[in-house]
């Protein structure tokens, strides 16, 4: 089997090497990504997203030192997954209010690396935003809501766990209160429409990633740990002559090093793997390890649009209305 691929991968080399040095990344880091996107070739960009980049707005991450899954003290949970179980929100529904009191929409403004995506939406350059937040906070810089697929759903509608539709601004009071929410039907408790564990995902994740990953030619994935799937398998979902940019705290979504996997790489065979960072194949992953906003503050001033990211963020009226009631109370 091995010996086969070996003669497949000599025979695609060829051809594969000629896409990819077509788009290959002059260094991998935050100046190849720029020197690739000031080429002028990019037009759909697609954004992979998780907590990190609402750790600025004051949301805990899940699986940080300081994040959600550590407070297990605070949420009263058995194990840190729990919060987001069936069986556990219908035996025990006040840890997941706590937390939908704390994350409700209207709480939080927008950081600089939301902002960061609704410029590259401003710019005519974002296809579509992944992101398994449920904060809503893309939303909140103006970005349409066409542009995000809010992978794990959120509290834009909910159901109880019979399946039936609830009244959303009765949901929106009983998530300000913290307190769980029953059906006026039949009883049950109340979920806003988050995808919890062994929940299938919105049919418009499946749709969108369908046809965004045709024509996506350059992908950007930041704040994520990518454990959670089918989400993190999506960067493998380029064509493989597709830069990749990792913006965060840590590195993930690294491919393993095996010998098949490398052969993978070399031949261009299927859409992939994961991350290739340090080795020798690598022609189109580029890593910025650190906090998000400085990362995309940084490829900004790189591009000459760092006058417009702040721009959006000084006029983030959210964080005004935010400040001026911290004020006033
Ligand atoms: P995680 O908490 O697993 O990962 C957050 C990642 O962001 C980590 O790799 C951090 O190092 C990084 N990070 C934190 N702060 C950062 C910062 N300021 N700048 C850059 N990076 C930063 O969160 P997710 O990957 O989003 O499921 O978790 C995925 C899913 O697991 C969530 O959607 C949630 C959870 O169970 C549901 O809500 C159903």
């Amino acid at each position: 089997m091995l010996e086969l691929m070996e003669r497949l991968a000599a025979e695609r080399l060829g051809e594969s090497s000629a896409a990819a040095a077509a788009t290959a990344l002059e260094t991998f880091d935050l100046r190849g990504i720029a020197k690739h996107i000031e080429r002028g070739g990019v037009k759909n960009v697609v954004v992979m997203t998780g907590a990190g980049i609402s750790v600025s707005a004051g949301i805990p991450d899940f699986r940080s030192e300081r994040g959600l899954y550590a407070r297990l003290g605070e949420y009263d949970l058995p194990y840190p997954q729990a919060i987001f179980e069936l069986g556990y929100f219908r035996e025990k529904p006040e840890a997941f209010y706590k937390l939908a009191k704390d994350l409700y929409p209207g709480l939080y403004a927008p950081t600089p690396t939301h902002y960061f995506i609704k410029l590259l939406h401003d710019r005519g350059l974002l296809r579509r935003c992944f992101t398994q937040n449920i904060d809503s906070l893309e939303c909140a810089t103006g970005l349409p809501k066409d542009k995000v697929v809010a992978a794990h759903g959120n509290f834009d509608s909910a159901k109880c766990l019979n399946g039936h539709d609830a009244n959303i601004y009765e949901v929106e009071r009983a998530c300000r209160a913290g307190t769980p929410m029953t059906c006026a039907k039949c009883g049950e408790f109340v979920k806003p429409d988050i995808v919890f564990f062994g929940e299938n995902l919105p049919r418009r994740f499946f749709e969108c990633a369908q046809k965004d990953f045709e024509v996506c030619d350059l992908l950007i994935v930041i704040g994520t740990s990518l454990v959670v799937h089918p989400f993190a398998g999506l960067i493998e979902r380029p064509k493989e002559h597709v830069p990749r940019l990792l913006i965060n705290l840590e590195r993930c979504g690294e491919a393993q090093n095996t010998r098949v996997t490398k052969l993978y790489r070399m031949a261009g065979l299927g859409r992939g793997t994961g991350f290739d960072f340090d080795e020798a194949t690598n022609y189109r992953d580029a890593l910025f390890l650190g906090q998000c906003d400085d990362g995309v503050a940084e490829l900004c001033s790189m591009l000459g649009w760092k006058d417009d990211l702040d721009a959006l963020i000084a006029n983030c009226t959210i964080k005004k209305r935010l400040q001026a009631s911290k004020i006033s109370n």
